[in-house]
């Protein structure tokens, strides 16, 4: 059976030319970044030059950028790291309602140790009003974090007006950047950021790696306690292969993001039009204009969202019922919820997040498919 891939919003393929410029770091050049010989300087260079490609990418400098282990790690590193490394000055935190859980929980965990957590509601569109983070700020506020691009709605952030009043304010702004980083450009002064998140593996780069850039003069604790690798920040041998893949992946973004842009727009708006089209009782998560180019998010009426993945699975067409994390668990997507889908709606959810390997043939059959399935599906519910 033909497979199709709708889902890379979860993960993308390592681009051929990310997997051959990452091969020789396996056992050729194999040293120990660290390491003062040879072996050492050859691997420190090949990461100081990834490096470069990372800082250039979004306007930053080479010392700002700190490798990681992914996303994940990157949100981690920048709540946790502040709060404890600025409380003294206060020990207010505001983010919004619909980030990834990368950020919700650190943010929990930060308010079981004494810190407050401002969760800001955003719009019916997923957009957050800046107007509501300047009204939230308090003498005790040291961090604003917001995402830039939203991994389930694609809806994108008015970062630069947040991170103008976090300025303002004299207050660390963080932006989660892992869906839009490498998809739609982003330069950190122009934005107003102090530091972003990003991840390989989203971009046609491996799993396992990923960068937080941190501005010059940031105070922050380090994540990792050990070695002196990432200045001191971020202790533990570097993931040589995983950061050449990385920076290759930035290099091949930076080249054809122009061109990707306009391919992935048609691709999602020839989707969106057809499911509006041909199926009725619909709605289109997120905002119809100010998203991804590549997120379409829709909720349909009378209908599982596990009940299309798996139909459109036993067709050979790959997607998600809300994000891949919280897939597997029965509480409705707490970023649908947040737009303020009620609880059938928000379980009644399916993303299509296309790639630069999906083509228009690809999602004329998925749409003619997907069609059939949510027929056939409303014609079994008890609720039609
Ligand atoms: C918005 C967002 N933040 C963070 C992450 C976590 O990134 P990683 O998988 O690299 O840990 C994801 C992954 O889906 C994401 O979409």
């Amino acid at each position: 059976m033909k497979r199709i891939y709708f889902d890379y919003a979860a993960t993308t393929p390592a681009d051929p030319e990310v997997v051959s410029a990452m091969l020789p770091y396996f056992s050729e050049v194999f040293g120990n970044p660290s390491s003062l010989h040879y072996f050492g300087r050859q691997a420190n260079n090949a990461v100081e030059s990834a490096r470069g490609v990372a800082a250039g990418f979004i306007g930053a400098k080479s010392e700002e950028i700190i490798f990681t282990s992914g996303g994940t790690e990157s949100d981690n590193f920048a709540l946790k790291g502040i709060a404890y490394a600025n409380s003294s000055k206060g020990r207010h935190i505001i983010t919004s309602n619909i980030e990834h859980h990368a950020i919700l929980e650190s943010c929990q965990f930060l308010e079981s140790n004494g810190f407050k957590v401002t969760y800001l509601p955003v719009q019916s569109n997923g957009i957050l009003n800046p107007d509501e983070v300047k009204k939230s700020i308090s003498r005790e506020t040291i961090l604003i974090s917001v995402m830039h691009a939203n991994n389930e709605i694609g809806s994108i952030q008015q970062i630069n007006e947040i991170g103008k009043i976090a300025q303002e304010n004299k207050i660390y702004f963080h932006t989660d950047a892992v869906q839009s980083f490498g998809h739609i450009p982003i330069n950190v002064d122009e934005l107003n950021i102090d530091m972003l998140s990003a991840s390989a593996h989203k971009i046609y780069g491996p799993k396992g790696v990923g960068l937080l850039y941190l501005r010059k003069g940031t105070k922050i604790q380090p994540f990792l306690n050990g070695g002196s690798q990432e200045k001191k920040l971020r202790a533990s041998t570097h993931n040589v292969p995983g950061i050449i893949g990385f920076g290759k992946a930035i290099e091949l973004a930076s080249k054809n993001m122009g061109k990707e842009i306009l391919q992935l727009t048609n691709l999602r708006d020839k989707l969106i039009n057809g499911v509006i089209t041909n199926i009725e009782n619909i709605k289109l998560n997120g905002d119809s204009k100010q998203r991804l180019p590549n997120n379409a998010n829709f909720s349909i009426k009378f209908v599982e969202g596990e009940g299309m993945v798996l139909g459109l699975d036993l067709e050979g067409i790959a997607v998600s019922s809300g994000s891949a994390c919280t897939s597997g668990s029965l509480e409705p997507s707490h970023v649908l919820r947040a737009i303020g889908r009620t609880a059938d709606l928000a379980h009644g959810s399916v993303r299509f997040s296309f790639g630069k390997f999906n083509t228009m043939e690809e999602v004329d059959y998925a749409l003619e498919k997907f069609i059939k399935i949510v027929a056939r599906l409303r014609k079994m519910s008890p609720l039609c």
